[in-house]
Order: C-alpha cells, then sequence, then structure tokens
C-alpha cells in the first residue's frame, strides 16, 4: 500500500535487472565497445499497476500512461523500467515516487504549477481528462439546461455533484464510482451520467459494448491538461521528451482510442454560483485539480475506495464514534475529525496515522496500532477523507 517501503530497493533491483537484460540483448546486436552506460540507463516510470485505462502491470493491457512510456523509451533509444505504486493520495505518491527519485517521469500529472510548486516540471500536453456525460448513442447533450427534467448520476463528493447541486430541476443519483454511475445507467435508474471520462469510456468499450455516448466535459475543476512530470532537476530528460513527443502523436491518439479515452470537442460548463456567492463548481481551479487528482485520478481507485470508505465507516462507527460522534460528526472543535484537512492540510494523512498508531494518552485518544492493520487504519481515513469540511472557512 504504502509505495515507500520497499519501492526504491524493488526499482534499484529492477533497474539493474533491466540494465543487464539490455546490455545482453543489445551485445548481440552491436559490438559492446559502443555502449556507453549511459545509452542503456533505464528510463525508469512511475505508474500504477491496477489503473486502468492508464497503466497496469499486465503486459497484455499495459494501458495508456504504460504504452506512451513504452513509446517514449523507444524514441529514447532507452530500455524502460517500472516502479509501480498503488495510491490514492496523488501528491504524497508524488513526493515519494518521483521526488524520491524512484523514477525519472509519472505520465498524467494535472499540467499546472499549483500541482507541486516548482518542484514539479511538466512536457508540453499528452492528454485531456476530466469528467464526462455519459448518454445513449441518439441523445446528444449541448449544455446544462438540457439536463432539465433528467435523472443525472453523479459522483458523491465530485465537481458534477457540486455543480448541480443547486439545480432542483435536475434529479442527482448519487453514485460512488464511476462503474456505479455506469450501471444506474445501464440499469435504467439514470438517464445520463456525469462521472469520471477515462473509466466511463474504459468500461464502454469493454463492458458495455460501446454503447454510449462519453462526451469530455470542461469547465472549472471539470477538466484539465495532462502532462509528463518530472523533478525539477530533469529539464535535461523533459526536453528530450518535448522534442519526441510532436513524432509520437499519431501513437498516442490511436493508443487514447484503444483505450476508449473520450475524444472530440468537450462540452462547456460554466460554475454555477451559489446564493452566497461562493462558486459551487471549484475552490480555485487548479487547486481543485489537485485535489481532485488526488483522490480521483483512478477509477479503479474509486471503486475500491468506496468499498474502503465502506470499511472504514463500519469500523469508525463501532470503534471511534462514541468519542468522535456517529459517522464523525462532533460538535466539540476539539475532537471533530472533520476539520483533519483544515487543520493539517497537507500533513492530514501523517497526523492522522501517527496520532491513531500512538494515540494521545494523557489526552484521552487511545493508541490503535495493536487493534487495527494499516489497510484498517487506510480504509478509517479513506472514510474521514469524505467528511472533511471545505478547508477555505
Ligand atoms: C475514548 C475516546 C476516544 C476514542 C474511542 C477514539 N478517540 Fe480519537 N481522540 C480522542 C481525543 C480526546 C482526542 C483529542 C486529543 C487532543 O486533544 O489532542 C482524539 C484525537 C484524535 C485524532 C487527532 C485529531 C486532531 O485534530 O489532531 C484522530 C485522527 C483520532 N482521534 C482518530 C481516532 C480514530 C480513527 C479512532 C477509532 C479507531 C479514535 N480516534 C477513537 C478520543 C478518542
Amino acid at each position: 500500500m504504502r509505495p515507500n517501503r520497499s519501492g526504491l530497493g524493488n526499482s534499484r533491483r529492477r533497474a539493474i535487472a533491466a540494465l543487464l537484460a539490455c546490455v545482453a540483448g543489445s551485445a548481440l546486436i552491436v559490438p559492446a565497445a559502443t555502449s556507453r552506460a549511459d545509452e542503456v540507463k533505464p528510463f525508469r516510470l512511475c505508474a500504477d499497476p491496477t489503473n486502468l485505462p492508464f497503466s497496469s502491470n499486465s503486459p497484455s493491457q499495459p494501458g495508456l500512461y504504460v504504452e506512451i512510456g513504452q513509446a517514449l523509451a523507444r524514441a529514447l533509444g532507452r530500455p524502460i523500467a517500472y516502479d509501480w505504486y498503488k495510491s490514492y493520495f496523488g501528491k504524497r505518491t508524488v513526493r515519494v515516487t518521483l521526488l524520491g527519485k524512484q523514477c525519472d517521469a509519472m505520465i498524467g500529472l494535472p499540467r499546472s504549477e499549483d500541482f507541486m510548486g516548482p518542484a514539479v516540471i511538466f512536457s508540453s500536453t499528452v492528454a485531456r481528462e476530466g469528467y464526462a456525460l455519459v448518454t445513449a448513442k441518439d441523445r446528444t447533450v449541448s449544455g446544462i439546461d438540457e439536463l432539465r427534467g433528467k435523472r443525472v448520476a453523479v459522483q458523491f463528493a465530485s465537481t458534477p455533484q457540486n455543480l448541480l447541486a443547486t439545480r432542483d430541476d435536475i434529479q442527482k443519483v448519487t453514485v460512488l464510482s464511476p462503474e456505479e454511475g455506469m450501471q444506474a445507467l445501464d440499469r435504467g435508474k439514470a438517464d445520463v451520467a456525469f462521472i469520471w471520462g477515462p473509466v466511463a469510456g474504459w468500461l464502454n468499450k469493454t463492458v458495455y459494448q460501446d454503447r454510449y455516448r462519453v462526451q469530455l466535459t470542461e469547465g472549472e475543476g471539470l477538466s484539465w491538461d495532462a502532462a509528463i512530470g518530472f523533478a525539477k532537476a530533469s529539464t535535461e530528460l523533459r526536453d528530450q521528451i518535448d522534442a519526441v513527443l510532436p513524432d509520437l502523436e499519431r501513437t498516442i491518439a490511436d493508443l487514447k482510442v484503444k483505450y476508449g479515452l473520450p475524444t472530440g470537442q468537450a462540452l462547456h460548463f460554466n460554475a454555477v454560483q451559489t446564493p452566497a456567492g461562493t462558486t459551487t463548481g471549484a475552490g480555485t481551479g487548479a487547486a481543485h485539480v489537485a485535489s481532485v487528482v488526488a483522490t480521483e485520478t483512478k477509477g479503479d481507485a474509486l471503486a475500491s475506495n468506496a468499498e474502503a470508505v465502506g470499511q472504514g465507516k463500519e469500523i469508525f462507527n463501532g470503534t471511534c464514534a462514541h468519542c468522535h460522534g456517529p459517522d464523525a460528526i462532533q460538535s466539540e472543535r476539539k475532537i471533530d475529525l472533520r476539520l483533519l484537512r483544515h487543520r493539517y492540510g497537507d500533513e492530514m494523512r501523517e497526523k492522522f496515522l501517527t496520532t491513531v498508531h500512538e494515540g494521545r494518552p494523557a489526552k484521552g485518544m487511545p493508541s490503535w496500532k495493536e487493534v487495527f492493520t494499516d489497510s484498517q487504519f487506510d480504509n478509517i481515513y479513506a472514510f474521514l477523507l469524505t467528511v472533511q469540511a471545505e478547508s477555505n472557512d
């Protein structure tokens, strides 16, 4: 689960293995003397092993990002090596893997300075990603008003849910994952699904025989440019990659079709103003993108995330609720766990983990490390993420 446990050792071993394989391979073709150490240094890609359509460690179905990585490695004349990580927490993962020098590049990061600040630099854009409107093939929607009177499946705590929150004339069907959104559509429980596009497209292709139209949307917090991210010291590699990307345009376009990514003209939605004057579409665009990416870059994560949330909530209500309140609803601020993000921001997860492991015995918070496993703590945390108060109060 946590990528920093053994990742470095493994990646180094893998890198060496790839290096040896390559040296052995190239020795057959070219005289060994001509291959400098430099040329065989693998292009190390960080990727999630279970995040189709983007990436997977299955050689038969590697996913869009992994195939782009393979094409790039070929273009650079370097072998590829992978550092597989699995994590739902975008920024933390970037910090541990990419900035921890476990890999050279990560494909699919939101191309925005606000994502990680100057620590991460980007290639040119490789894809546009975001929420999509999924409808029957013969129905086109060209604006939000056409959703009037319709039942629209929206993911819990997503931009589309916020966007439609104030529209009483649109009936919302709340789902926990894009998978559930597609099912709601398929079972006639919703007329339209407004869900995470890459997974909707992928499911449409692999499960629903391409029966639906999947249209990408744009507007605040709805979609963004995805690029290849590098640590800031890697400008040379970034420039090399930017130089070969134009040649791969065709390949990448074909791969997007292969993996069902929504293509074509994006539908524009304006952020909705609430009476209080706050934007419901998103907070500040880029900051919102970062938080969306932190929790929603992956459909698979969402599916298992929904499960994790359910299990975490069960543990929480069974064990933690008598002090922290059922469903974490607690009026005493000091123990109101809905304020964790507000209090700790980026350090929230670390704070959570230390506190539940060690407790604060003097203050009446027990230590739970002998009671729950790491994955149970992760589930509790996943649940707590769903109840965090708006951080800008
Ligand atoms: C017996 C009561 C009690 C139980 C049961 C309990 N806690 Fe706590 N918890 C507290 C108290 C009291 C504090 C505040 C300590 C302080 O003031 O620093 C706290 C603090 C915390 C904090 C830090 C909050 C912050 O803002 O710094 C977290 C996270 C937390 N608890 C999680 C949990 C979880 C998860 C469970 C269930 C596995 C749990 N607690 C069960 C009493 C409890």
